[in-house]
């Protein structure tokens, strides 16, 4: 059973990292830092780890790149990272960024193709109310119903691309409000599960990879995510159908995103809806993550770090 704390420890080190490249417009600079200090944290662990969900390809990314074994041995365990989810935030010092890693046993998470996914994530309540295929009214006004909501305090977010015009169309016309966002659908995703957050539906098309992640927490906190994929192009089609993905139109349920005992986890660079970003201060940095474990737990984790001088 993997429930380790020191989980927190490699998000808690990759967020410290990119941190200090917040507003400061290098965004391969920041991802490089976080990238560094998280492959340095897991290979610290006693652990079997296997990345995934990475970087990239071997012969593309040197570090965390997918198939990359981690760890000084022990629990066999799959690992799918997102050093930076957000690196134009971090870029550009807006909320929502985060430092992720999901855990699962060996298996247990999908080998998602660097493509699109059409996601649908909403919280515990509405979770068995949702459907990927159904019309965007009848999905939202399902939410209002299980929420017992009126259908304009329904809050959908959204990102804000070219590709979702129809869809902020269908929900305009539905009546429910809209977040768009710029960047970051994993945070948003999660939010959908915690109902403080004020976020009640996640839709639209983002990254694969970043399904996955955003599925391991929506596992663990309850609540439901739904996903298709959307290859852009034939090569990413072929790509797909390559890792072993026969019917590309298949909806994937929680079920196939996530199996078995896992676990999530993620810490802010900047402030957002599910925690707050790095903040340094006397020669200490202060982090906030959240920690989930599909046997329940949730974890709100604030730690203070002191800085070795550099
Ligand atoms: P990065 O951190 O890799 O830049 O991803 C940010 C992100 O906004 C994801 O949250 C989202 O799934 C994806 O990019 C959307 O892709 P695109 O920018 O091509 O629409």
């Amino acid at each position: 059973m993997i429930n380790s704390l020191d989980f927190v420890k490699v998000t808690e080190g990759a967020a410290i990292a990119a941190s200090r490249w917040m507003g400061r417009g290098e965004r391969n600079i920041a991802d490089g830092a976080a990238v560094e200090r998280m492959r340095e944290r897991l290979g610290e662990m006693n652990i079997s780890g296997r990345i995934v969900i990475g970087e990239g390809e071997r012969d593309e990314a040197p570090m965390l790149y997918i198939g990359e074994q981690l760890g000084r041995g022990g629990y066999e365990v799959d690992i799918a990272v997102d050093p930076i989810e957000g690196t134009n935030l971090v870029a550009n010092g807006l909320p929502n960024s985060i430092a992720v890693l999901a855990v699962a046993d060996r298996g247990g998470l999908l080998h998602a193709p660097d493509s699109y996914m059409k996601k649908l994530a909403v919280g515990a309540k509405a979770a068995a109310h949702v459907d990927l295929d159904a019309s965007v009214k009848d999905n939202l006004n399902a939410v209002a119903r299980a929420l017992e909501k009126k259908i304009d305090e329904v809050c959908v977010v959204i990102l804000d691309r070219p590709r979702h015009k129809e869809l902020i169309d269908e929900v305009r016309t539905a009546g429910a409000r809209i977040r768009l966002i710029s960047d970051g659908d994993v945070d948003s995703c999660i939010a959908t599960a915690i109902p403080s957050t004020g976020i009640h539906v996640a839709m639209g098309i983002g990254g694969a990879p970043e399904g996955v992640l955003a599925a391991v927490a929506i596992k663990c906190l309850g609540g439901n995510f739904m996903g298709r994929l959307m290859p852009r192009n034939q090569e990413e089609a072929d790509r797909a159908k390559a890792m072993g993905f026969g019917d590309l139109n298949r909806v994937l349920q929680l079920k196939d995103l996530v199996k078995g005992d896992a676990l999530f986890c993620a810490t802010g660079i900047t402030d957002g809806d599910l925690v707050h970003g790095v903040r340094f201060f006397d020669g200490h940095a202060q982090t906030h993550s959240i920690l989930v474990h599909s046997g329940g737990t949730v974890r709100f984790v604030e730690s203070t770090h002191r800085l070795v001088p550099r």
